[in-house]
């Protein structure tokens, strides 16, 4: 489709894009069952990308039954844990040896500098599918001693068993495409379950390249399916689906509201992974020269288009000029430009509706009273570029400091009093993660332990890993994504009483 993209783009992401991209269902890839496409575009410029199918009720309905027979007549409850492992597995390696083509994919179609991509995106997504390949030999249940005071003398064999909960509907958001793909689809087909995927409608490539590694992975069809689409649409007729028995969920907590109520008519499982507004603590004994590179992080990262992004910035009053002077000097040094130059540190914002989300938000920033010290602004005038931002004169009561802004935009407030932060830090309705540097481990551990959150870290930001338990607090989510927590989103425990005497 003639892509607008420069000449320096991988030849197998320039052969991905130059056709309608289709949906994987039931192992084939098909059009949509209305012909529709959509497009998605380029953010750095605005422009076309690729048209992809434009799945809606009726294919999300075949992408059901697709899940449902593999689950209850297909191959895949038949493999061993072991062989279910290694299909796991043979994903990750497939995915390794594409690294280079998806990080070019996630940059083009997110924005993302390509550096980031390679490094992080693609590998933690790899090493997801790695983690999760090991567990589903370990999926175990217990012997339980039962003593039945009403049958006296009688003796019983009692056990369980951790079963997959069957078809998993999975929603995914646009900040990461690719890795939020794998925090799902690991998980699930670690378990045993199937599954419908949409990917969000900004961002379905990553997700429809790795389908094809999924076929080519060996998994017996109808195991994904992957139907991308929009959410009032696709997403919205998997999550009220009767036939699906788990939806797992993330994206906004708006969102996250309709999932839940969407759930209610067969009272399938739900799992969501919502919003924040994260507080980030530093301390005046904390090592500045790690605290104040490691705030900038915790909210530029990803263009601060994380759902745990260190907004809410709490400084002790002594340090508060400096801490904010640093941070200003690291956005001003940020290079903002498309994902797709080396030099780029900073990409667009992933489409022209959350530009305006975020220019709104600066705009109802200022008019409370809060004020730049660097950034505050959109950038150029093609594609979706915002300034970093450094915010202060911010109050509690303002809607930045309250709300998800979801860009690169922090709110830097002071603090006298370090007993007195705790209940500031709590105050948000959200609880998905927050941080605290000090060199005090007493405080910091103190800290940990009273901070509502799904996610502390300690003189950190931004650390992920596959064994680490991730999800909210409050309104921020239910479940744990990653780490062996995430095996529970997609098992259900069965009890088997025996008895032998
Ligand atoms: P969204 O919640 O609308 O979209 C996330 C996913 O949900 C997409 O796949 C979308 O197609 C789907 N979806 C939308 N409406 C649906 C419905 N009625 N039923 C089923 N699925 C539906 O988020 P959006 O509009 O892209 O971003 C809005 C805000 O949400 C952001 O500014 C940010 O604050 C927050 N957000 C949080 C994320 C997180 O990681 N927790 C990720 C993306 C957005
Ligand atoms: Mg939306």
């Amino acid at each position: 489709m003639g892509i607008a993209v420069s000449p320096q783009i991988h030849p197998q992401v320039a052969d991905f894009i130059d056709k309608p991209r289709k949906m994987l269902i039931n192992g084939a890839w098909v059009n949509s069952i209305s012909g529709k496409t959509f497009p998605t575009y380029n953010p750095a410029t605005g422009e076309v990308l690729a048209q992809v199918a434009e799945g809606d009720r009726e294919d999300i309905e075949q992408a059901v039954k697709a899940a449902r027979k593999a689950f209850d007549q297909g191959p895949w409850r038949r493999l061993t844990a072991s062989e279910r492992g290694r299909m796991i597995w043979k994903l990750a390696d497939l995915l390794e040896e594409h690294i280079e083509e998806f990080a070019y994919l996630e940059s083009l179609d997110n924005g993302k500098p390509l550096t980031i991509a390679r490094a992080a995106d693609v590998p933690l997504a790899v090493d997801l599918f790695r983690y999760m390949a090991g567990w589903a030999t370990k999926i175990e249940g217990n012997t339980i001693p039962i003593s039945v005071p009403y049958t006296p003398g009688a003796k019983y064999l009692a056990y369980t068993l951790r079963e997959p909960v069957g078809v998993a509907g999975q929603i995914i958001p646009w900040n990461f495409p690719l890795l939020m793909a794998a925090w799902k689809l690991g998980p699930a087909l670690a378990s045993g379950c199937t599954v419908v995927l949409k990917p969000a409608e900004q961002t379905p490539l990553s997700a429809l390249r790795l389908g094809e590694l999924i076929t080519e992975a060996g998994f017996p069809e109808g195991v994904v399916n992957i139907v991308p689409g929009y959410g009032e649409t696709a997403g919205a007729a998997l999550a009220a689906h009767p036939n699906v028995d788990k939806i797992a969920f993330t994206g906004s907590t708006e969102v996250g509201r309709l999932i839940v109520h969407a759930a209610a008519g067969n009272l399938k499982k739900v799992s969501l992974e919502l919003g924040g507004k994260s507080p980030n603590v530093v301390f005046k004994d904390a090592d500045l020269d790690s605290a104040i590179p490691g705030a900038a992080s915790a909210i530029f990262f990803n263009h601060g288009q994380c759902c745990c992004a260190g907004s809410r910035l709490y400084i002790e009053k002594p340090i508060f000029d400096r801490v904010v002077e640093g941070i200003a000097d690291h956005a001003k040094k940020i290079k903002v430009g498309s994902g797709l130059d080396p030099e780029t540190s900073m990409g667009p914002l992933v489409s022209e509706e959350q530009l305006s989300r975020v220019c709104g938000y600066l705009e109802a920033g200022f008019s409370e009273g809060a004020t730049a010290v660097t950034g505050g602004h959109k950038k150029g005038d093609k594609g979706y570029f915002v300034e970093p931002t450094v915010l202060v004169n911010t109050r509690e009561d303002m809607k930045v400091v309250q709300e998800e802004i979801f860009g690169p935009v922090v709110a830097a407030m002071p603090f006298d009093d370090p007993e007195g932060i705790l209940p500031r830090a709590n105050d948000s309705d959200y609880g998905l993660a927050a941080a605290v540097w000090t060199r005090d481990i007493s405080k910091a551990h103190r800290m940990a332990e009273h901070l509502h959150a799904g996610t502390v870290w300690i003189n950190c930001y931004n650390i992920f890993d596959a064994a680490l338990p991730f999800g909210g607090y409050k309104q921020s989510g239910w479940g744990r994504e990653m780490g062996h927590d995430a095996l529970n989103l997609y098992t259900q425990t069965k009890a088997i009483c025996t008895k032998i005497a």
